[in-house]
């Protein structure tokens, strides 16, 4: 069967990352999570104090980032390499998560990583999940995907997920670190999250997490089909 693009485009917390990546495993395609991409320039930025404001700065540190993702042997996940090191589990850290929306405003950042995302989608058979994957990244994609969930049930499961990473987080502080996300994801002048038109929307709100796996299987299957 002809191998598809498959673009997740959604709000922070609504199960973007977790969904497709379990899509691509039963597809058997590449997952590529753009939002780590985000993360870890933001990491490399506050670890070596790179001057947001300043244009040089900024081109220089781009230039220093390499990217990558690598399968772990056993886990069989993807997991995410800045400059040859694993930095999987800092990029989902607070401190991050507090940055990230701020960082992925600026023109050259989302300059580089978008020219990098599109030579990843070259083959085809890749799920890949962000903010303008649908509108910008791949505006052409065989399938695209808007996620939602209710603020509420976002903010609880954002909270969950970190308690399982050991971290500890006031609900309040999840809330006010999405609100912050959401406002600035979807008004900043590059490339903001928008619902492409050819989107389906997907609520996650009441669905458990193999339903929204298996309706987007199926969508992927009858798109397939009609190629
Ligand atoms: O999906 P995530 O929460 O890990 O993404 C982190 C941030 O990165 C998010 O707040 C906005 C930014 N981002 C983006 O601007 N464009 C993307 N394609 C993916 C993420």
């Amino acid at each position: 069967m002809k191998k598809i693009v498959i673009a997740i485009d959604g709000y922070s917390a609504c199960g973007k990352s977790s969904t497709a990546k379990q899509v691509a495993a039963l597809l058997k395609y590449k997952y590529v999570d753009s939002g780590a991409m985000y993360r870890s320039v933001t990491l490399y930025f506050l670890e070596h104090y790179v001057d947001m404001d300043n244009p040089k700065s900024v081109a220089r540190a781009l230039s220093e980032i390499d990217i990558t993702f690598h399968r772990h042997e056993t886990t069989g996940q993807n997991e995410t390499f800045l400059n040859g090191l694993n930095v999987e589990k800092e990029i989902r850290e607070m401190r991050i998560s507090d940055n990230v929306s701020q960082v992925s405003t600026i023109k050259a950042v989302r300059e580089a990583m978008v020219s990098l995302q599109k030579k990843m989608g070259k083959s085809k058979g890749i799920v890949m999940d962000g903010r303008d994957i649908g509108s910008v990244v791949f505006p052409t994609a065989d399938l695209k995907i808007f996620m939602t969930a209710d603020f509420d049930v976002r903010a609880e499961r954002r909270q969950k997920e970190l308690f399982d990473k050991n971290e500890l987080v006031d609900l309040d502080d999840v809330k006010a670190n999405l609100k912050k996300r959401d406002l600035i994801d979807t008004t900043r002048a590059e490339s903001p999250l928008i619902k492409p038109e050819d989107a389906i929307v997907v609520d996650t709100t009441h669905m458990f997490f193999k339903e929204q796996v298996e309706h987007i299987v199926q969508l992927a299957g009858s798109r397939m089909l009609r190629m």
